[in-house]
C-alpha cells in the first residue's frame, strides 16, 4: 500500500509554476492576476480563500481579494462579476462558494466571462470538457488526474466508481474519466444518495473517488482488495483537543480501508493541496492566453 502524497506532489507542481513566472517576469510578460470574491464570513471558505490568496504570493502571482457583506445584492455582485470581465489586468476570477441563499450561484458562475472562469465551473467550461475541447477544467478533478498521473496509476480499462454527483467534483470526475486520454478510459459508474447497494458497488471499483461529504462513511467493506483510493472529502468536524476546535475528516475512514489497497490519498495532505495548485495552474493559462 502506498499512500499517495498530495503535498509533495503539489509543492512540485508549485515549484515548475514559480519557475515559469519568474521566466515570464523577467522576459517583461504578463503576470498572472488572479481575482477572488468572498462573499460573507463563513469559516471555511475564509480559510479557502486565504490560502488562495497565499499561493499566489508564493508563486509570484498578484491577487485581489474582494470582500462584499452577505446582505450584497444579486444584481450588484453581477455588476462586480461585469466589472472584473472588462478589466483586462485581471486573468482569473473566482467566486468562492457557497454564497448566500438570495444569491443563485448559477446566475453568478454564467455572468463570469468563460475565458476568465478559472474554477472552470462555467457551463461553456463544461461542455468544451465534456466535449474534449480546450477548457478550464475545474480545480480539485484536475487535481485528481494530476496525483494518478503522477503516481502512474494505470486507468485505462479499470472500472472507476465516483461517489457523489456535485457539479464541483463528482459530475467533472465522471466526464474526465471516462475521457480517452492518457488519465482516463476508465469505465465510469456515478453514484449518488439515491443509489442501491452503494457498498456493493463500491467494491467492484479498481479505482474509488469519493466526493460526498460524509466524514468517514466509506469504510472497508466498501474497498476491493488493491483498489486506488481518492478521498475528496474535507468536512470539518468539532475537535476540542485542536486549537483549532475542529478537524478536517476525509470521506473515508483511513485506518479500516489504508491496508486493503494499492494506493489512497490521506485527508489532510492528499488531494486537497492539489486544488489550490490547479487553481493556480489554471490562471497561468490564463495569463498566458492558453485556453482561449
Ligand atoms: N467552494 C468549495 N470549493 C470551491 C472551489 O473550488 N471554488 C469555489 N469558487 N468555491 C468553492
Amino acid at each position: 500500500m502506498q499512500i499517495i502524497d498530495g503535498k509533495a506532489v503539489a509543492d512540485e507542481i508549485k515549484k515548475e509554476i514559480g519557475a515559469e513566472v519568474e521566466a515570464i517576469i523577467a522576459a517583461g510578460g504578463k503576470i498572472p492576476h488572479l481575482v477572488a470574491i468572498l462573499v460573507g464570513n463563513n469559516g471555511a471558505s475564509e480559510t479557502y480563500v486565504a490560502n488562495k490568496v497565499k499561493s499566489c504570493e508564493e508563486l509570484g502571482f498578484k491577487s485581489t481579494l474582494l470582500r462584499f457583506d452577505p446582505t450584497i445584492s444579486e444584481e450588484e455582485l453581477l455588476d462586480e462579476v461585469r466589472k472584473i470581465n472588462q478589466n483586462d489586468d485581471m486573468d482569473g476570477l473566482i467566486v468562492q462558494l457557497p454564497l448566500p441563499d438570495h444569491i443563485n450561484p448559477d446566475k453568478v458562475m454564467e455572468t463570469i466571462d468563460p475565458r476568465k472562469d478559472v474554477d472552470g465551473f462555467h457551463p461553456i467550461n463544461i461542455g468544451r470538457m465534456a466535449k474534449g475541447l480546450p477548457a478550464y477544467i475545474s480545480a480539485t478533478p484536475q487535481g485528481v488526474l494530476d496525483l494518478l498521473e503522477r503516481y502512474n496509476i494505470e486507468t485505462a480499462g479499470k472500472h472507476c466508481v465516483v461517489v457523489g454527483r456535485s457539479q464541483i467534483v463528482g459530475l467533472p470526475m465522471t466526464i474526465l474519466m471516462q475521457r480517452n486520454t492518457k488519465i482516463g478510459n476508465c469505465t465510469v459508474t456515478i453514484t449518488h444518495s439515491r443509489t442501491k447497494n452503494l457498498a456493493e458497488v463500491c467494491a467492484s471499483a479498481d479505482i474509488l473517488i469519493a466526493a460526498l461529504g460524509r466524514p468517514e462513511f466509506i469504510t472497508a467493506d466498501y474497498v476491493k482488495e488493491g483498489a486506488v483510493i481518492i478521498d475528496v472529502g474535507l468536512t470539518r468536524v468539532e475537535d476540542s483537543s485542536k486549537k483549532s476546535g475542529f478537524a478536517l475528516k476525509g470521506d473515508v475512514k483511513f485506518d479500516e480501508v489504508a491496508p486493503k489497497c494499492s494506493f489512497i490519498t490521506p485527508v489532510p495532505k492528499g488531494v486537497g493541496p492539489m486544488t489550490i495548485v490547479s487553481l493556480m495552474k489554471n490562471t497561468l493559462l490564463s495569463a498566458k492566453k492558453v485556453i482561449y
